[in-house]
């Protein structure tokens, strides 16, 4: 059971990690407001992987958003950085969940290429 303390807990250890992958990307997340950020990006997780999932609406709208503002006219995200955000995020269920293991990185990783694939398509 994941209590509030641990979530912000896993969404802060990414961000330190993410923000120490490549030196422009803390410049990115310069005026960020973490609070906000860590509860979209929660949110963000979910449609990610239902979007992988199963034919679903609203994960695709969320998705083709997502899609949208980080391509090249808008935050321009480069394409080279989801391998690092999700080496980062995966580095992250290492360290914070004792029951992580390589099956279940494995399944994480397969779906969300599928939703980098379909954001980064979009630069
Ligand atoms: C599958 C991967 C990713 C997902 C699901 C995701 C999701 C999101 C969401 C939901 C937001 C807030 C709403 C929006 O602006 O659309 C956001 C903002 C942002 N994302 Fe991502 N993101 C991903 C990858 C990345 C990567 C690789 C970077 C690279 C540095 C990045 C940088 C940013 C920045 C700079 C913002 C704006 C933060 C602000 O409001 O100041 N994202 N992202």
């Amino acid at each position: 059971m994941f209590t509030r303390e641990s979530k912000l807990r896993f969404f802060k250890h990414f961000y330190q990690l993410f923000f120490n992958s490549h030196p422009e990307i803390k410049t990115l997340f310069e005026h960020t407001d973490f609070e906000k950020q860590t509860t979209l990006l929660k949110h963000a997780l979910s449609m990610a992987i239902m979007f992988a999932e199963d034919d679903n609406d609203l994960a695709k709208s969320v998705l083709t958003q997502i899609r949208k503002s980080h391509s090249r006219t808008k935050l321009n995200i480069k394409p080279k950085y989801y391998a690092l955000w999700l080496n980062c995020l995966m580095h992250t269920f290492w360290v914070c969940d004792p029951q992580f293991n390589q099956a279940l990185e494995k399944n994480w990783r397969t779906l969300l290429q599928i939703s980098i694939d379909y954001i980064r398509e979009g630069y």
